[in-house]
């Protein structure tokens, strides 16, 4: 008998009316064996396609996750975050549990696990939009109606480096119902979605349907985002596409956060430059931002205006024809670009539908590049 160990690469599947253009599913590798030259080629897919999918890995263990993760910056070794997770008013506080023996790999889902690599009874919950966005969808329609709960990049914002790349592996994933996205910005679009999908958004999309004047605008501006970002906008609240914050002056006063170290408030570019096709993609965490730095030298500082324009810059790019909703299997493995898309959890669970991922990424040894001098 002979084995099929072909490799093989696809692009992934849209739905009809979708003009998504990034995407792949990789088939024949063995992660928990990675060759060299496996490695070369899940690489090379990787940033040219920035959400790769391995189907199949529910066996993988955390190390082998870990070690994929790690592989894309080899000098990287700390979880995303770090241990500012440690800060009680951190809006990220609740929804992760870490894997006592592989501490870079997250737990996170919904419902009760009685034991799960060394974890026990723990409570996983998914997080809901009602505790992010200023407005809600009632109660009544929670099940069949859903929203983008948080527009993001995987990164900490704050002393550390984004990281290259995030794994995500569906362990569980309750039997398939599915749900209404509504934007609820007064445009009318909804999407239909998988129960608890997660949504991409391709930064070189965004970048490449702006008009020319707007691309010269993000080449050129920076983004400064606000220090210790997750606890400073634990007061505040999102919009209803889940794409940035609602400015109500409710973020927490900077002389009421923990301590902060100026050297570590960071500046980025607002496009980052792909490491293989040098394309460029706009990525800006919206709900972190803070000031804006223009090529001419002016820093925008407030703001409601602040918001606008990024919000403006970004919303066209998450419209439903634009958006990859992944339909969760269980033994799926997503790998994906995390400094050339971004990523939202949608969905909401009953109590007693229990779903298991875990997420693994480690904060950057480098910042992201951003466009090479004109
Ligand atoms: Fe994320």
């Amino acid at each position: 008998m002979t084995v099929d160990t072909t490799i093989r690469v696809q692009p992934l599947e849209a739905p009809k009316g979708s003009e998504i253009d990034f995407g792949a599913a990789i088939s024949g590798i063995n992660l928990e064996k990675l060759t060299d030259a496996d490695f070369d080629l899940i690489r090379d897919t990787l940033f040219k396609n920035q959400v790769v999918l391995f189907k199949g890995q529910g066996h993988i263990s955390p190390k082998a996750q870990f070690e994929l993760t790690n592989r894309f910056d080899p000098e990287a070794t700390s979880y995303g975050h770090g241990k500012t997770l440690d800060a009680k008013r951190s809006i990220l506080h609740p929804d992760l549990k870490t894997i006592p023996h592989q501490p870079q790999v997250q737990v996170i889902g919904n419902g009760k696990i009685e034991e799960y690599e060394g974890l026990k009874n723990i409570q996983l919950r998914h997080p809901h939009h009602r505790t992010f966005h200023k407005t809600i969808i009632p109660d009544a329609d929670d099940l069949d109606f859903t929203r983008f709960y948080r527009w993001h990049i995987d990164a900490a914002l704050y002393g550390l480096a984004p990281p290259v790349v995030t794994t995500l592996l569906a362990v569980k994933v309750p039997a398939g119902r599915r749900q209404t996205l509504r934007y609820d910005d007064g445009t009318g679009e909804e999407l239909d979605v998988p129960l608890g999908t997660t949504a991409f958004v391709s930064g070189y999309a965004m970048y490449d349907r702006l008009s020319e004047e707007d691309k010269a605008y993000v080449r050129g501006t920076k983004v400064e985002y606000a220090p210790h970002p997750y606890v400073w906008m634990s007061g505040a609240k999102s919009r209803p596409t889940g794409l940035g914050m609602e400015s109500d002056n409710l973020e927490i006063a900077l002389k009421d956060l923990p301590e902060i170290e100026e050297d570590k408030i960071q500046i980025l570019p607002m496009c980052w430059r792909n490491p293989v096709t040098g394309k460029l993609a706009v990525q800006i965490h919206p709900s972190a931002v803070r000031k804006l730095h223009l090529a001419d030298g002016t820093v925008i500082d407030d703001l409601k205006e602040v918001r606008e324009i990024v919000y403006n810059i970004q919303r066209p790019a998450i419209a439903p024809q634009h958006v990859y909703a992944h339909d969760w299997e269980e033994g799926d493995l997503v790998l994906f670009h995390n400094r050339g898309t971004l990523h939202s959890v949608v969905g909401a669970f009953a109590e007693d539908e229990v779903r298991l991922f875990r997420q693994c990424n480690v904060a950057g040894s480098s910042f992201p590049e951003g466009p090479k001098d004109e």
